[in-house]
This record gives C-alpha cells, structure tokens and sequence, in this order.
C-alpha cells in the first residue's frame, strides 16, 4: 500500500472514530439529563407509565417521530397535557436528550420523511366519529383529549397533538399500534379490530376537526 493511500485510510478512520465518540457522549450527557428531567413521569428507560405519561421508547414511535418533532415537543409541551414546555433547558441539552432517546431504538427516524410525506386522509367524519366512539373513546376519551377522561391513551383530539402530527403519523400509528404499551394496531387478524384503508381515512379525518378542542 502506498503511504499516501495509508495516511488518508489513517485520516478517514480517525474521523469515523472521533464522530462516533461525539455520538456517545451526547447520548451519555442525553441520559443524564433525561434522568433529571424526565425520568420522574416517562420512567427508566423512557418505558412510559400507562395512563400518565407515553412511552418513547418503542420501535414503532422512534422510527417515526423525527429529531424536530422531539425537539418541538420537548420545547412547547402538548397543550392540554401533562406535558409542560422545557424551553428553558436550552437548546443544547434538549439535542443532548433526543439524541438520548433515538438511541433507544435502531430504527430511530428512519421513516419520519416517509410517514410526513404521506397525502392528507380522505374519509367521512360522521362515519370516523362513529368508529371513534366504538373502538378509541375507551381510552382515549370521547373526545379523544386524553389521560384526563381516565383511560391509557394520551391526548390525540386536542389542537395541541394535531398541530404537531401528521396525517401519515396518525395513519401509520393507528396500523401498527405502539409497541410495549397498550396501543395495538388494528389491522388484520392479530389487530384490536381488522380496520379497512377506508375505516382508518374515515377516523383520521374525523380526529382533524379536533374534538378536544
Ligand atoms: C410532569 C410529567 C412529565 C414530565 C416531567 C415530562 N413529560 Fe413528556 N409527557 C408527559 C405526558 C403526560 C405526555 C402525554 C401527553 C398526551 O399526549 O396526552 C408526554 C408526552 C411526551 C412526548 C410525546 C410522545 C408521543 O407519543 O407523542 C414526548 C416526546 C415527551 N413527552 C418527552 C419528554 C421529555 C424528553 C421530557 C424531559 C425533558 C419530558 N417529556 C418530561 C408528561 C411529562
Ligand atoms: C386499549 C387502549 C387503546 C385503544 C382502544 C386505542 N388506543 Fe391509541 N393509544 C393508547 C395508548 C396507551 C397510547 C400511547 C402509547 C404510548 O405510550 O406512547 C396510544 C397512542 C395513540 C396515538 C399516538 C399519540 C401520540 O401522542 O403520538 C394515536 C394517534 C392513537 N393512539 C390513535 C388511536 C385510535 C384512532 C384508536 C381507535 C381506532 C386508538 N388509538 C385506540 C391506547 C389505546
């Protein structure tokens, strides 16, 4: 091998090593962080509590939330919720705490662009605001505002959650459910309920006009 070819190999493996030294420091300072500000509602490990505070740990979530939706939320809260805003923490360590919480899961992000990206639901709000009643109030709360009503669900029919979620996010976690909690998916046979394409359009048009609100 030539020297000149060597040193460049040297060069590129030290950035490689040096990036992903970073990485793990931000993850270390994240869960340190996420211990002091975090842990006392979103629990070790960020398992969640049912009926108090969500889960973000799960595969299903993480790969769908981008970094910026962490941020945002971490920053403003979610109106109406439990979920106060943590501005005040800088943004450095609000960086520090999602890149703590992406490295929860391999497949952190990896659909986010996918999931925003997906076209706005076409469904009938009196038919979604009868399935609503039937398969999501229970825990959710009629109006879908959330852990207030009693249930294990958060808010999801507040201006609050709808201003940050989109319809693809809303679609795709209704499909697949969320991993370690009690939100399962419904679709097919293993689902709470075999919900059609069109039932789904029909629910996620409905929770738009924001029922909470
Ligand atoms: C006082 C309790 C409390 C504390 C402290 C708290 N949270 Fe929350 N958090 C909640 C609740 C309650 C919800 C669910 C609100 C809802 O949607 O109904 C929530 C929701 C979230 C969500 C949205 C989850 C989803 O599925 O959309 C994220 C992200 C989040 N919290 C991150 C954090 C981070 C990071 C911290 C620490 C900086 C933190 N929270 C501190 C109570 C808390
Ligand atoms: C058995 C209780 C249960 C039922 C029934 C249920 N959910 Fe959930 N849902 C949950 C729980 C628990 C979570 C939060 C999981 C977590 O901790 O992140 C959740 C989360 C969600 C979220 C994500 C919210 C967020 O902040 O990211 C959406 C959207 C949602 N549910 C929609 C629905 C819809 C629509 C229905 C009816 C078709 C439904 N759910 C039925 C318990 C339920």
């Amino acid at each position: 091998m030539n020297a000149k070819l060597r040193v460049l190999i040297a060069l590129v493996f030290a950035i490689f090593v040096s990036q992903a030294g970073a990485q793990d420091l931000g993850v270390k300072k994240g869960k340190a962080l996420y211990e002091q500000y975090c842990i006392g509602c979103h629990q070790a490990g960020a398992v969640g509590k049912v009926g108090f505070a969500s889960s973000l740990s799960n595969n299903e979530f993480l790969s769908i939330v981008s970094a910026d939706y962490l941020v945002e939320t971490i920053k403003e809260g979610i109106e109406g919720t439990g979920m106060g805003p943590q501005a005040a923490l800088g943004d450095e360590k609000i960086r520090a705490i999602v890149t703590y919480l992406q490295s929860l899961s391999a497949v952190s992000g990896t659909r986010a662009e996918e999931v925003a990206k997906q076209p706005p639901a076409r469904g009938d709000v009196k038919k979604g605001a009868v399935l609503f009643q039937e398969m999501c109030a229970y825990c959710h709360g009629t109006t879908g505002i959330g852990f207030e009503a009693g249930g294990s669900g958060p808010a999801i029919g507040t201006p609050g959650f709808l201003k940050k979620a989109s319809d693809g996010y809303i679609r795709t976690t209704i499909k697949e459910g969320r991993g370690n909690t009690m939100m399962k998916g419904f679709v097919g046979p293993e689902g709470m309920a075999n919900l059609t394409n069109q039932e789904i359009e029909d629910i996620v048009t409905y929770l738009r006009t924001a029922p909470a609100k």
